[in-house]
């Protein structure tokens, strides 16, 4: 038998099926059409972010990480309630722009952005977040081009990573960002260059839920970016401190003590030196906004019994829950917080596991868990799956085609 990720708070029984804002699964999927799908909370999704702008400094402004979940009716809704929005690629770009989003709201992350990749974003006015020092020159030489003045701002990447995260994006040899060392001088050319100069992102790690070790990270790129900024010497006009803020997938997972790292940055805030004395400072995060608010629903084609094992085999899988079958970068395959959405609130009751329609063992939902008893027909839901999960996932393979999306 093997355990279970926590259910995010907020989910409820409702005449004994799972409910997500009061609206029974089944009623979910009559108004959807069609299973599999994802569902999408827009108020547990507000309700996430005012608890996280209570807890951080007034200062501190939030940007959405659009690779998390780029569905448009959720761009739009994220629009009243961020500051900014971090975007990965062009496609991006167009998608965020297609949602009526300020593209002066916008900073662009990520090596191997393409020429025509960086002129759109020039043309539109959004910050170039820079991963090298050829891109830097590209940039500039698209901009003269152009004619515009290009918002550009550097990645560096730093000489730590971000202890405990799942996924570190900085620390010795990366793809990611300029080294450190390296940075002075290509801030002196942009300035040279007659850019406009968006200051530092220096994005550590993602997927932690330690709120000890994103504090430390918080304050080493505070320092950081001091010492980048005295040895170019220049006021910071912007740092994005990243992000990095994990959610509980796992058993065992807890929360990220938000509170500890709100205190620890409005401390440092406080005893900020000259140089950042004026600078705006942001996080950018996805999975932490929106991954609890979401929840995979997909209905059991059959119950099958091998070698007195029980196999609850769904019209859904990896191609939609790629992480969830733990095919996303995961050491250990763990189980997600799944259950039996039409009998949320019946007692557990045999041990099964929860398969996809896929003809891989790796299409794998939940391994060897604890549900009540479940027939076909019934539904299942997979949660946490707001963030990376219908963007995140090989939807086109074997032609089942992707999940429908509903944002309430
Ligand atoms: C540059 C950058 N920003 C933001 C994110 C979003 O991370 P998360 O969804 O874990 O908050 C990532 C994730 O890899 C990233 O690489």
């Amino acid at each position: 038998m093997k355990p279970l990720g926590p259910i995010p708070d907020g989910f409820t029984a409702v005449g004994g099926e799972l409910a997500v804002d009061g609206v029974p699964a089944s009623v979910l999927v009559a108004r959807v059409g069609r299973t599999p799908c994802f569902v999408y909370s827009r108020a547990m999704i507000a309700k996430r972010i005012a608890a996280l702008r209570a807890a951080m400094p007034p200062r501190l402004a939030l940007h959405y990480a659009v690779k998390a979940n780029p569905l448009p009716a959720l761009l739009v809704a994220m629009s009243g309630l961020v500051d900014g929005f971090d975007i990965a690629s062009g496609g991006e770009l167009a998608i965020v722009s297609g949602a009526g989003i300020d593209p002066s709201r916008l900073s662009f992350a990520g090596p191997g952005k393409r020429d025509e990749e960086l002129s759109a974003a020039i043309v539109a006015g959004a910050t170039l977040n820079l991963e090298s020092a050829r891109e830097a020159e590209r940039a500039l030489a698209a901009a003269d081009r152009l004619g515009i003045a290009p918002r550009l701002a550097v990645r560096v990447n730093p000489d730590f990573d971000l202890r405990g995260s799942g996924m570190k994006m900085g620390g010795g040899a990366k793809p990611f960002g300029i080294d450190a060392a390296q940075v002075p001088a290509l801030v002196r050319t942009i300035l040279r260059a007659g850019a406009e100069w968006r200051g530092f992102h220096i994005f550590a790690g993602s997927q932690a839920l330690d709120a000890a070790a994103i504090a430390e990270t918080q304050a080493l790129t505070l320092t950081l970016a001091a010492q980048l900024a005295d040895a170019v010497g220049e006021p910071l006009p912007a740092c994005n401190l990243g992000g990095g803020f994990g959610i509980p997938y796992f058993p065992g997972d807890v929360p990220v003590d938000i509170g500890h790292v709100g205190a620890e940055l409005s401390n440092h805030f406080a005893n900020l030196p000259q140089v950042l004395e004026h600078t705006q400072f942001c996080i950018e995060l996805g999975r932490y906004l929106v991954g609890p608010a979401g929840v995979y629903l997909t209905r059991i084609v059959e119950r099958k019994l091998s070698h007195g094992q029980t196999f609850l085999i769904t019209d859904g899988g990896l191609h939609h829950q790629l992480a969830a079958s733990g095919n996303f970068g995961t050491v250990v395959r763990r189980n997600y917080p799944v259950a039996i959405a039409s009998r949320f609130d019946a007692a557990p009751s045999e041990e099964a596991s929860v398969v996809g329609c896929l003809c891989t063992p790796l299409d794998r939902l939940a391994d060897a868990a604890l549900f009540p008893r479940a027939e076909e027909g019934d539904l299942v839901a997979v949660f946490c799956a707001g963030a990376y999960g219908a963007t995140a996932s090989p939807a086109a393979f074997l032609g089942h085609g992707p999940a429908a999306e509903l944002l309430l």
